[in-house]
């Protein structure tokens, strides 16, 4: 994401215009929305190179594309995340379409989504499905680093499996994707939470517990205390950590299917070498959860350090009107890994192989079939455009990052030759045979 953030939005006419010193008017100059970030062309490679790892643990996992849209109807995630949830009361960007007064929201997140795509296309009606999906979130938050308002996500779910081994599979491939990364100081917390009736149980004991500390409760807790008892466990505010620490434990309380799931699933953990901690607390900011829920977390990006997060939502597609459909899934932060992959050193290009330099009429000609011929071969080649000296077209040859220059003038036509100049290692130039340019051009490939 670019690293200018904005300090805030301007709200800007949508004809704005002001005047210039000369009396002239001039346009005012449009910003990006706050909390939403360009991705510049030299940023874009680890984000590339992030997506790609991904795509490719995705496939070894037999996991498959679904793109669902960007604006689904409100209602959907209102009752899939839930009306008590910090991204339905406060996060979501909501409007009414202007056409025809329907209510849309932009997609905070894209397991609803995902599920509602299932239903609608009987996705689950012969098997169970493996799928992915990755792309821009939407939540109304105040942006810092590693929180902003448009966010992108990789998305995995797997539908219409009960589990434990789907749960184990998708944190095996997160540990798998941080490996292919090469992202150190990465950890796993995992949880239960129960079945429904666990959960109605512990609800009861919760509030119980809460009440009688009824005065370190700040306004949120308080008026989640009976909507939503579960999230008080997630609080930050200082007073009530000692009521936190000292409240029932649902992972204590929960029944025996839920307990032999969550067996299962520590038991394929342990088989797979993955070091987990069992966080009582982990309860997530989402309500579509029960059973298995899990965090992979860093104590590199400060408060933001979560990068993945997941779990089970067998209730989800019911509640959706569908069938009832078992299903676990997890999202990642791809700023948060990019923002990670940078701390710590990480770098990714996207140089091309060559830069072509021309100058003439009959170079330019050559230039361009020597540069279709090098991607022929599969090669990324720029020719150069907008004329200029030979010598401004080398500073743009260096500044690229190509590996080498083509250089192409009245003598190279003639001779039917090209002059190839190693840009990153110290080798002489030399008058390559078209023919052989582009193994010799590739013998420089980084
Ligand atoms: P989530 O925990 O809300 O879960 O988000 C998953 C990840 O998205 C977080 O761990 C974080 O890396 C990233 N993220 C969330 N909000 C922001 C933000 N404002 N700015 C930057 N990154 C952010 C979900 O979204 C669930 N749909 C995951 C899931 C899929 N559960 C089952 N299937």
């Amino acid at each position: 994401m670019s690293t200018t953030e904005k300090p805030g939005s301007q709200v800007i006419s949508p004809r704005g215009s002001d005047t210039a010193a000369g009396g002239a008017p001039r346009a005012t100059r449009l910003q990006a929305v706050r909390g939403m970030n360009d991705v510049l062309p030299d940023e874009a490679p680890l984000w590339q190179r992030v997506e790609d790892a991904a795509r490719t643990v995705f496939a070894q996992y037999g996991y498959r594309n679904l793109r669902v849209p960007v604006v689904e109807a409100t209602a959907l995630f209102v009752r899939g995340i839930g009306d008590a949830t910090d991204i339905v009361e406060k996060e979501m960007y909501t409007f009414a379409d202007r056409l025809n007064g329907d209510s849309l929201t932009l997609r905070p997140e894209a397991t609803a989504g995902i599920v509602r795509a299932a239903i609608e296309h009987s996705l689950t009606y012969e098997r169970p499905q493996r799928v992915w999906t990755m792309g821009p979130m939407f939540r109304h938050e105040r942006p810092q680093k590693g929180r902003y308002r448009q966010f992108h996500q990789l998305d995995a779910e797997a539908l219409g499996f009960e589990g434990p081994d789907v749960d184990a599979e998708q944190i095996m491939m997160l540990a798998r994707l941080w490996k292919a990364l090469g992202l150190a100081d990465v950890s796993l917390k995992i949880n239960s939470i129960g079945d429904a009736d666990d959960r109605l149980r512990h609800r009861a004991l919760l509030i119980e517990h809460f009440e009688r500390h009824r005065d370190v409760l700040d306004a949120d807790a308080e008026r989640r205390l009976h909507a939503n008892p579960l999230r008080l466990l997630d609080s930050k505010h200082p007073p009530m950590q000692e009521a936190i620490r000292l409240a029932p434990r649902l992972i204590d309380r929960i029944g025996a299917p839920a307990r032999a799931h969550f067996e299962g699933l520590t038991a394929a953990l342990d088989a797979a070498g993955i070091a987990y901690e069992v966080d009582a607390r982990l309860v997530r900011g989402l309500d579509y959860y029960n059973r298995t829920v899990f965090e992979w977390v860093t104590g590199a990006l400060g408060a933001q350090g979560a990068i993945a997060g997941g779990g089970r939502y067998d209730g989800l597609a019911a509640l959706l009107g569908g069938k009832p459909m078992p299903a676990c899934g997890y999202a990642c932060g791809i700023e948060r890994l990019v923002l990670l992959l940078r701390e710590q050193g990480g770098t990714a290009h996207d140089a091309p192989l060559a830069y072509v330099a021309h100058a003439g009429d009959a170079a330019a000609r050559m230039a361009l079939a020597v540069a279709e011929s090098l991607r022929d071969r599969g090669h990324a080649v720029v020719v150069h455009a907008g004329g200029g000296s030979l010598k401004s077209q080398m500073k743009r040859a260096d500044a690229s990052g190509a590996a080498v220059a083509l250089i192409i003038g009245d003598d190279e036509v003639a001779a039917g030759t090209v002059t190839l100049k190693p840009l990153r290692v110290a080798a002489p130039q030399s008058a390559v045979a078209v023919a052989d340019v582009a193994a010799r051009a590739a013998s420089y490939a980084a």
